[in-house]
């Protein structure tokens, strides 16, 4: 691999430091939480839009909330090349995922402005407002709605707070009915390039910093709600007990046996809450959520289906009522291949080994499929640690990640570049 130059290096460490920095934006003292629609988020645009615009980037926040710098290219009509990736976070984040792929992006632009270059099509870095749903039933808000592919029904899920999307983000300045403005018009998006800690153990394992994404598995997002009968946990004799808590539990123990029982198919149960929450008195309601994930769409939806009516039955038996809502359903997508091959011949000509994975964890890049040709590149990181505060990768990855993400763009300039 061929050692970073200066200005590389100074790009490499320029990237490194905006991650730390960027990463103390958060709602919560102690801890990385940077959800839509909030203070955090609009304190993170701000601060990322004051580097695109230091990167010669005219920025502009759209209606649904993506922040979006655009470097002009010599032919401002021409395509756009997107980069980017997203600006929310799941609860007690780690610093790195969503934002490496938008300050990769606001990098690389940098890069090209310090050499006074301009490619012949415009650059656009996107900082999409949405990814994880971790505040709302629902993810992909901005990157569906740049597609066009938002159903604007979304705007009236609800946050935990009972706070609507389309409140929410009318609070923050949004406009909920402009969700039509902000899609780019068909043949207007070229590309769409993700850069993105793996979060899984492949490439660490392998020893090799980066990996070019084949496929991203497909997911499910369910929300169950079991309701009991709350009762004094010292008199009700266990045979009359109806005990929300209790059946959310082997519900659980269920997904796991079904997901380890069959190969490429996982299932996790992330969120369970019980009330009332108190130490001596029987559950008497327990909403579990599932995310249930596959390469293979069949795989999956035969794995939720088998789920949702073994769920019905663990809650009849133990006289619970129960509803299960399909709060989200991502078909698996494929990376696009001439974008994998650009990709790959943009790591040869920079001295990386190639290697190719499939994605465990979901991404934009999903969403972006709809619009236009989309791939990712993958970041190593240490431990494959994600979605915790200990997720953490090195600048020398992200100097050559950088280094690899600007070849790219290079090859899409050369005038036979193909996607
Ligand atoms: O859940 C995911 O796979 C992603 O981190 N949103
Ligand atoms: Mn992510
Ligand atoms: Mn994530």
């Amino acid at each position: 691999m061929t050692a970073p130059s200066a200005s590389h290096q100074l790009l490499g460490q320029a990237l490194m430091a905006r991650l730390d920095e960027l990463g103390r934006v958060s709602t919560d003292r102690e801890r990385l939480n940077r959800q839509p629609y909030t203070a955090a988020h609009r304190q993170a645009i701000e601060l990322v839009a004051g580097w695109m615009q230091a990167a010669g980037m005219a920025t502009r926040v759209d209606a649904i909330g993506n922040l979006i710098g655009r470097y002009e290219g010599e032919d401002p009509a021409a395509p756009v090349v997107l980069i980017g990736s997203h600006l929310d976070t799941v609860v007690d984040a780690g610093r790195y995922d969503g934002a490496l792929g938008v300050l990769a992006g606001v990098q690389a632009v940098a890069a090209l402005h310090d050499a006074g270059e301009r490619l012949p099509f415009p650059v656009e870095v996107v900082a999409f407002c949405d990814e994880e749903g971790v505040r709302f039933p629902t993810t992909f808000l901005g990157s569906k709605a740049i597609c066009g592919t938002l159903d604007p029904k979304v705007l009236e899920l609800q946050d935990q707070a009972g706070v609507t999307v389309g409140a929410a983000l009318r609070e923050f300045g949004g406009d909920p009915d402009a969700l039509a403005s902000i899609a780019y018009p068909p043949g207007s998006l070229r590309a769409f390039l993700e850069v993105h800690i793996e979060q899984g153990p492949v490439l660490e394992a392998e020893d090799r910093p980066l990996g070019i994404v084949t496929a991203i598995q497909g997911q499910s997002r369910l929300a169950v709600v079991l309701d009991g009968m709350a009762g004094h946990a010292g008199t009700v004799p266990m045979g009359h007990r109806r005990d929300a808590l209790a059946g959310a539990a082997e519900i659980a123990l269920l997904v796991e046996r079904r997901c380890s029982a069959t190969p490429d198919l996982v299932g996790t149960v992330g969120r369970l809450e019980v009330l009332p929450g108190a130490v001596n008195v029987i559950p008497g309601r327990a909403m579990l959520t599932l995310d249930i994930r596959s390469p293979s769409d069949l795989v999956r939806s035969q794995a939720v289906a088998e789920l949702v009516q073994a769920i019905h039955g663990i809650a009849a038996a133990r006289g619970l009522g129960c509803t299960v809502a399909r709060e989200h359903d991502q078909p698996a997508s494929v990376c696009a291949p001439g974008l994998q091959r650009v990709l790959a011949q943009a790591m040869r000509a920079e001295g990386v080994p190639v290697k190719y994975l499939p994605s465990g964890a979901g991404h934009d890049t999903m969403a972006m499929a709809a619009a236009c040709p989309a791939a990712m590149l993958f970041v190593r990181c240490q431990g494959g640690i994600s979605h915790n505060p200990l997720e953490s990768m090195s600048l020398p990855d992200g100097d050559v990640a950088l280094r690899v993400l600007l070849r790219a763009l290079r090859l899409l300039a050369l005038p036979k570049a193909k996607p």
